[in-house]
């Protein structure tokens, strides 16, 4: 994220802001009970669904350790109003055992020990400013985190069967390589590939987003 500005501990970036509402819009036929984000980055979007959805339980987590004070800072302000967001957890997604205490966290005073115990899975912004491993690990791990019937949900730009969506997105992608060759614009149907082989689940719908951007719903069987 190149622009942002950052007011005692709260971090605040511009594109999150810009993305937030088309995002609610969207997430909202799907906020249950429990929420996982992955890369809560600012904490901007975690603020805005749970200032909309008092009700549910939001887990924010974040790589980088820098941020998750920032995510705390707009977690604290909302929960001195009763609102359910958790102590944002560190993950980095290759990491099995930070996967591992996320669940944990998740299953606190429920029955089901190992079955997974969240409903959503939020990644937005992710895939394309880390290496693929990162994007495949999300993946495992969601499968791991989900419910049976839960939601795995990516926003950013993607390419479909191989191909950009537009000119922009093709030089999106050249300059993201430019500053890490591990970095990169996705295929969703690679992302599909391991959903299917490695997580139970499959791209059930694609949503056309502002800017370029989809929405890919990923429904754990
Ligand atoms: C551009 S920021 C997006 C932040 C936020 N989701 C948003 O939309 O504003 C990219 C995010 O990628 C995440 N990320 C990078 N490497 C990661 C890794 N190994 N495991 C988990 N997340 C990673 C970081 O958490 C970082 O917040």
């Amino acid at each position: 994220m190149s622009e942002f500005v950052q007011v005692n501990r709260k971090v605040f970036f511009a594109a999150a802001d810009r993305n937030k509402d088309p995002i609610l819009d969207q997430l909202r036929p799907y906020l249950d009970e429990a929420q996982l984000e992955v890369g809560s980055g600012s904490g901007q979007h975690v603020f805005h669904f749970a200032s909309a959805y008092p009700k549910v339980v939001f887990q924010p987590t974040e790589y980088d350790t820098l941020l998750l004070a920032s995510i705390s800072a707009y977690s604290e302000e909302l929960n001195q109003r009763h609102h359910r967001i958790n102590t944002p957890l560190e993950l980095d997604a290759t990491k099995p055992e930070h996967w591992q205490r996320i669940l944990e966290v998740g299953q606190q005073g429920k029955h089901e020990s190992t079955q997974g115990c969240y409903d959503l899975v939020l990644v937005t912004n992710v895939f394309h400013i880390s290496p693929w491993i990162v994007g495949q690990s999300i993946v495992r791990g969601a499968g791991q985190m989900l419910k049976s019937g839960g939601r795995l949900v990516l926003y950013g730009p993607f390419k479909k069967d191989g191909q950009f969506n537009t000119e922009s997105n093709r030089e999106f992608d050249q300059t993201l390589r430019g500053r890490d060759p591990s970095w990169g614009v996705r295929d969703m149907e690679e992302i599909d590939a391991v959903a299917k082989n490695e997580a139970h689940m499959s791209l059930a719908r694609i949503v056309d987003m502002p800017s370029n951007n989809y929405m890919l719903f990923f429904e754990k069987q």
